[in-house]
């Protein structure tokens, strides 16, 4: 890839994610609006945002918040998101759910083509229900609505109190967020919702298109009541239980020398020096500290993450890498405590840029990067010149 090509950016995201979060809370009865009731040290948007960056693509946040906690709920997202924090938006809710989700929808990016719309209350939703949701809403254009079977036997019962009827269970089924739905249909649909409809999935199938379903996961439950709340906290104990505080990682690049391309290392440019052959940019100082962060994550590693098939990341430099690394630990419940990488080669010689990598480095990854330097003595490949080794740790603090 040539000096100064288009950037794959990252800040165009194709999904976006309403995160609804301007009830007042009523049911949990603790006198403040429920999304900013905390769980395990975090309120519950943050919960639910943090399952948002996990997500595997990044995604436009979209929170919508009271009128007066617009500023906080920003604050909350922005916070955990660090380095994508641009990803965010908040905007001032309405009086019902419906109007809330359409304050959302009108604050959705141009570049959005699938739109999710989440409960807040339903904060420990795994990542990877948001994943299969926006995959099913892009790959079949209809509203794609997680379900779960109905354990009890449900009873259709007259407001006072007359037994009248037992749907058959095996064809009821109980309705969860995040529903996902191709943007501009939603969009219309909203436009020309003239009743309250109890979800999305209602509103976008009255407006005469078809809704599917995936299977949900237990842990999408709604916090509504104190009871909810308990257990909530008894999850999230367990979970933090389970996950230790610090966890390192190690990461290794490779790159032979391509006299013919341009170099980039550690995301910036080196003019009037070999380039490294690569599927990307060959940028290993960049490639080496995302290994090392997904392995501390135990996220597996850059190859497995950032496909070759995946064109978002053709040609793309170093510094896209690490964002949606750092968002993807993110996600995965930790903070980047610092990061160390030492480069192995003959050339280029890095000690007079050390403090520009450093600084820019750092700048990405959210925490101290620091950067060495060292030749393998005359031995083997990079001593004979052919190529480069960038050999990085990192440590992660989990923020559960
Ligand atoms: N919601 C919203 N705007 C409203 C009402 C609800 O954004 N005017 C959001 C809530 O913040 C919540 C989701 O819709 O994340 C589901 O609503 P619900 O569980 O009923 O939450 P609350 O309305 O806050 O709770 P309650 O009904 O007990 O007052
Ligand atoms: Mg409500």
């Amino acid at each position: 890839m040539a000096a100064g090509a288009t950037l794959v950016s990252m800040h165009e995201p194709r999904t976006a994610v309403v995160i609804v979060a301007a009830g007042s809370g009523t049911r949990l009865g603790l006198g403040e609006p429920k999304a900013f009731v905390r769980v395990a040290g975090r309120t519950l948007l943050g919960h639910a945002v943090a399952s948002v960056l996990g997500m595997t693509s990044p995604a436009q946040i979209v929170v919508v918040a009271p009128t007066d906690r617009v500023e906080t709920a920003a604050s909350i997202a922005r916070e955990l998101a660090g380095p994508v924090a641009d990803l965010v938006t908040a905007v001032a809710g309405g009086a019902t759910r419906q109007e809330s989700v359409a304050a959302g929808l009108a604050a959705v990016r141009g570049s959005v083509d699938v739109v999710l719309v989440h409960d807040a209350a339903r904060a420990f939703t795994p990542s990877s229900l948001f994943d299969t949701v926006a995959d099913a809403a892009r790959s079949t254009r209809a509203g794609v609505l997680p379900v779960l079977p109905v354990a009890d036997t449900i009873k259709q019962v007259t407001r006072d109190g007359a037994v009248v009827g037992t749907p058959d269970r095996a064809e009821l089924a109980a309705a969860q967020t995040p529903q996902g739905f191709p943007r501009e249909e939603l969009v219309d649909a909203y436009a020309a919702a003239t009743v309250e409809h109890t979800d999305d999935a209602a509103l976008f199938a009255a407006a005469g298109h078809a809704v599917t379903t995936v299977s949900g996961d237990p842990l999408a439950f709604k916090v509504t009541t104190p009871w909810d709340l308990s257990r909530a906290e008894t999850l999230a104990a367990g979970r933090s239980r389970d996950v230790p505080a610090f966890r390192s990682g190690i990461g290794l690049d490779v790159h032979a020398f391509d006299p013919e391309s341009p170099l980039w290392l550690g995301g910036v440019y080196w003019p009037d020096e070999p380039g490294l052959k690569g599927h990307s940019d060959g940028d290993a100082v960049c490639h080496a500290i995302c290994d090392a962060l997904l392995s501390a994550a135990g996220l597996g590693d850059i190859g497995g993450r950032f496909g070759t098939a995946d064109d978002r990341f053709a040609g793309a430099h170093g510094d896209v890498f690490i964002r949606e690394t750092v968002r993807l630990v993110a996600g995965a419940g930790y903070e980047v405590v610092n990061v160390a990488v030492q480069v192995i080669a003959n050339q280029p010689k890095l000690a007079r840029r050390r403090v520009e990598l450093e600084q820019n480095l750092s700048g990405l990854a959210g925490a101290p990067v620091s950067v060495s330097a060292t030749t393998s003595d005359g031995l083997g490949f990079p001593g004979r010149g052919e190529g480069l080794t960038a050999l990085a740790t990192a440590l992660i603090r989990s923020v559960n």
